[in-house]
């Protein structure tokens, strides 16, 4: 991983990620919203460009105009949950507000521990549209959109693991049905259902099969159906990532 150079914040600051950590886990247990808050966190910070250094992290998905991004349909459903909390931490960035909620997800649905470093500032500027990936696409697309983020081959996969929560409605995406059969428990059980083949009632996306036909990425669905604590190493590692794009690089 790049070598980061976190900022200080106050103690003030730390105190209310403390404090926001807590009402996150609290909301997405009552309203069983991992899946979604999942999404929202990675949609906010996958639109980040490594070449011109714009997009990422950085709180431009609550606009309007990020949120009306045809591969956003739905996220203001998301946002709209976490309100009531955000009101209550006034000090925190919405950046660093979104990405916490993400590793929260995570975490109460059974997933990994990931780190999570406060001190994001909030950005004006949406991104353009079309950074993010499209379901009806293959390998190349994801190594190319991926790429574009600085995010390598093995972060295709383990993230790719995050539809372990969560399902796809025909209203929002088009396409309908969770991709397993415990859509609230975050487990390796997408890799297994992937490599187990199609069934009634469950969702497999282009984007998802490309990883089985792909020489570099099979191999890696296949350590993470059968062991899970790998595929929890890898995939704490390159939320990580993600959820720190463009933030805190060392120059
Ligand atoms: C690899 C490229 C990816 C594609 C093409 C893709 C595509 C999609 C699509 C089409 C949906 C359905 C949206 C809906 O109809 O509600 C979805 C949902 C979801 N995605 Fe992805 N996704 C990708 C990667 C990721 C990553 C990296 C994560 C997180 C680490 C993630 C987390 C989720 C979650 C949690 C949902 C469920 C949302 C809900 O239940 O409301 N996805 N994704």
């Amino acid at each position: 991983m790049a070598k980061k150079c976190y900022p200080t914040v106050s103690e003030e600051y730390q105190k209310a990620v403390q404090r926001c950590k807590r009402k996150l886990r609290g909301l997405i247990a009552e309203k069983h919203c991992a899946p979604i808050i999942l999404r929202l966190a990675w949609h906010s910070a996958g639109t980040f460009d490594v070449n011109t250094k714009t997009g990422g992290p950085f709180g431009t998905i609550r606009h309007p105009d990020e949120l009306a991004h045809d591969a956003n349909n739905g996220l203001d459903i998301a946002v709209r949950l976490l309100e009531p909390i955000k009101e209550q931490f006034p000090i925190l960035s919405f950046a660093d507000f979104y990405q916490l909620a993400g590793v929260v997800a995570v975490e109460v649905t059974g997933g990994p521990e990931i780190p999570f470093h406060p001190g994001r500032p909030d950005k004006t500027e949406p991104p353009p549209e079309g950074r993010l990936p499209e379901a009806t696409k293959g390998s190349d697309h994801l190594r190319d959109v991926f790429g574009h983020m600085g995010l390598s081959d093995k972060d295709i996969v383990a993230l790719s693991g995050g539809h372990t929560l969560g399902r796809c409605h025909k209203e929002r995406s088009g396409f309908e049905g969770p991709w397993t059969n415990n859509p609230l428990i975050f487990d390796n059980s997408y890799f297994k259902e992937l490599l187990s083949g199609e069934k009634e009632g469950l969702i497999q996306l282009p984007t998802d099969k490309a990883l089985l036909e792909d020489p570099v990425f099979r191999p890696l669905v296949e350590k993470y159906a059968a062991d899970e604590d790998a595929f929890f190493a890898d995939y704490a590692d390159s939320h990580l990532k993600l959820s720190e794009l463009g933030f805190a690089d060392a120059e």
